[in-house]
């Protein structure tokens, strides 16, 4: 069988294999590159310059997107990188000509490739270790080479120890906020656009002008760059210019008050978006008690995403995020993490 293999993320690699023989291995960090490095496209046509006839089968290597387990945004590619049973077989077409194409998900890959290279007979059961640098499990393989898991060795492996968990109490994660801590929110779906509506948002409180720059910071955006207010429906008027909700932040006010630095303007405008207990019944609880710690049923709310990219999704990235940015803590529908 002729099989051009691609592992296209980390430590990147492009295989041919022709009836059993090894006929080239490229990996993308070699010649100095970085370690780990993707396949470039570079690498890729350089691969194509040996490669003397069609293969076979394709096979593509499931992994995040992206080149490290951490710097993935969230999805996989292929067929990812958990799973035992995350397998593609397809027929498909490679430079016109019909192929299989084939994907693993890294986990299967692992022990297939130890089994494979075992010195004993196929089709013999064993046990397996994967220990890497987020797999640490153990397995059982059959004679058949169904896999299954028997027990994890590393559970959890971003989150243990890491964070002090509690039941969502709304008027501790108030007090949270109220003593300048910044918080990720994270409830239910995420929203349509752009625009952080209270379901993947960073909430702090409103009343610093540091707290501006500290969210700005933590966004990498230009300090200069306002934090929008998000308020109880009920109460738009008392701080605001505006009397009508504004449940999707799309017009400017005017502030009545010199309270709310952190979501005030140069020119003493904001653009607030209003909550009420049908719209959003959790952030509008949360404003409640915020409102009975500080007077003002209002706080900052920016977007939850990465620089550059859309609303966070996935909790390997929400805790990636929450260290990178050094948050505070945050909440996922009924959970409060407190940062160590
Ligand atoms: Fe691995």
């Amino acid at each position: 069988m002729k099989i051009l293999s691609l592992k296209p993320g980390h430590d990147g690699t492009i295989v041919y294999l022709s009836e059993g023989q090894l006929m080239f291995s490229l990996e993308g960090e070699k010649n100095s590159f970085r370690r780990y490095s993707a396949v470039t496209v570079n690498l890729f046509v350089e691969a194509m310059s040996y490669l003397k006839e069609l293969p076979e089968v394709v096979a593509v290597s499931g992994w995040y997107k992206g080149v490290g387990p951490l710097d993935n945004i969230s999805t996989v590619s292929d067929s990812g990188y958990d799973g035992l049973d995350n397998i593609i077989s397809e027929n498909s077409t490679f430079l016109g000509k019909d192929i299989k194409r084939f994907s693993s998900s890294h986990e299967r890959s692992h022990l297939m490739c130890s089994y494979g290279m075992s010195p004993f007979e196929q089709g013999r059961p064993c046990y397996a270790l994967v220990w890497e640098g987020v797999l640490g499990n153990f397995y059982k393989i059959d004679e058949d080479v169904n896999i299954t898991s028997l027990g994890q060795v590393i559970e959890d492996i971003n989150c243990d120890g890491m964070f002090e968990v509690y039941d969502l109490n709304y008027d501790q994660v108030a007090k949270f906020i109220y003593e300048d801590n910044i918080i990720a929110w994270v409830q239910g779906k995420y929203e349509i656009g752009p625009r952080a509506l209270g379901n993947r948002s960073l909430l702090a409180s409103p009343f610093q002008e540091e707290m501006q720059a500290r969210l700005n910071q933590i966004k990498k955006r230009e300090g200069y760059r306002p934090i929008a207010p998000i308020c109880l429906e009920e109460d738009v008027s008392e701080h605001f210019d505006w009397s009508d909700p504004s449940p999707y932040m799309l017009y400017f006010q005017k502030l009545k008050t010199d309270q709310l630095k952190a979501v005030t303007h140069v020119d003493n405008t904001a653009r607030v978006q209003t909550v009420n207990s049908s719209q959003n019944p959790q952030l509008h609880e949360l404003l409640i008690a915020f409102k009975g710690l500080s007077g003002f049923g209002v706080m900052c709310n920016t977007s939850l995403n990465f620089l550059g990219t859309g609303f966070i999704n996935e909790m390997s990235d929400l805790v990636y995020y929450v260290q990178q940015q050094k948050l505070d803590g945050f909440v996922v529908n009924n959970k409060f993490y407190v940062a160590r």
